[in-house]
């Protein structure tokens, strides 16, 4: 009989193709609304192989429940809504899938920081209030990024090409932190390592790129922000739980930093009242980060490969747990 896969939301069809082409039985959850606890794990209980999404709470009750599972292929770079520690107890192999939404994550924050730098989204907005009135010599001035420092927090995959583009795009001087130094990346971006409090110190820009582990949770808070310089602007496109989202409004509003730009929020979603989104210096983006039909295209293939891969050959493409495959 075909092993059963249980695709959790509507994603590009190659996720469903690729694997029905390899002889899967594939159900994929129809409705565009994220799956309740109760739905999915009605279904998954019907299912030996679960493709999720980041918006699936997989926490160890879930596993308890559903251990009978071969494998879960996430269709996202980041496992937060994972209990890993959990899936590895029951010798469940985590898939995700890196690298194919890196370029577009990058593109955002480098959006974000050109937006930021020039209040992009607070004119645009002027404009539809119709407060677009004449030429003003001395209002609403940015500043320019050339030669400026960028700081990364997390240099990975998202983190260096972010470091590239600004360093080829400005001439920026790149700094950055990570649990651990990474040589090869040092020499591919040619950043800089440095502590994590000279990264606050130094950074004109400091752009997040790491994962959300309860090492990084609420990292950037009020402490961290005061920190900074009064002209830096602070880029997340990582997790909104990296930051301390009120801390962040009051570093804002007492202008102990210049501005931020965020593609991830603290909860998401924002809502509109949000006082984040009527700061001339802020630009709020809707988690968009590996929005682009390349990307999710990429990701839907490396889902589907990581399950075809493990069934045919007892290894995934990109696993995350490598300690359940034993030797
Ligand atoms: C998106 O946020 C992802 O983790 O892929």
């Amino acid at each position: 009989m075909s092993k059963k896969i249980l695709i959790t939301r509507i994603i590009p069809a190659i996720a469903g193709d690729l694997l029905k082409q390899a002889g899967f039985d594939v159900t994929v959850w129809p409705s565009d609304k994220p799956m309740t606890k109760e739905e999915l794990i009605e279904h998954t209980l019907q299912a030996d192989a679960l493709l999720s999404l980041g918006s699936n709470k997989l926490d160890r009750s879930f596993f308890e429940t559903c251990k009978h599972l071969d494998i879960v292929s996430q269709f996202a770079v980041g496992y937060d809504n994972i209990d890993v520690a959990a899936a590895t107890n029951f010798k469940i192999p985590v898939c995700n899938t890196p690298d194919v939404l890196s370029e577009a994550t990058a593109d955002v924050a480098f959006g974000l920081m050109i937006n930021v730098s020039r209040k992009m989204f607070y004119h645009h907005k002027q404009i539809l209030k119709d407060e677009w009135k004449q030429f003003e010599p001395l209002k609403n001035l940015g500043f320019e990024l050339s030669g400026k420092t960028l700081g990364i927090f997390g240099l990975g995959r998202i983190g260096s090409i972010m470091a590239q583009r600004c360093k080829g795009a400005y001439g920026m001087d790149v700094i950055y932190h990570n649990r651990k130094r990474n040589p090869e990346l040092e020499t591919k971006t040619g950043a800089r390592y440095v502590d994590f409090d000279t990264l606050l110190r130094e950074s004109d820009v400091l752009s997040v790129h790491c994962a959300l582990t309860p090492e990084t949770r609420g990292l950037f808070d009020k402490q961290a922000f005061s920190k900074m310089k009064k002209t830096a602007v602070f880029i997340n496109t990582a997790r909104g739980g990296v930051h301390n989202e009120t801390d962040l409004i009051e570093a804002l509003q007492n202008k102990t930093i210049w501005g931020a730009g965020l593609d991830v929020t603290n909860p998401e979603p924002m809502r509109a009242d949000n006082p984040l989104l009527e700061m001339p210096n802020v630009a709020v983006l809707p988690h968009i980060g590996s929005a682009t039909i390349e990307a999710r295209t990429g990701m839907a293939r490396l889902a589907a490969e990581n399950i075809i891969s493990f069934y045919k050959t007892g290894k995934p493409v990109t696993i995350v747990n490598p300690e359940v495959l034993g030797s």
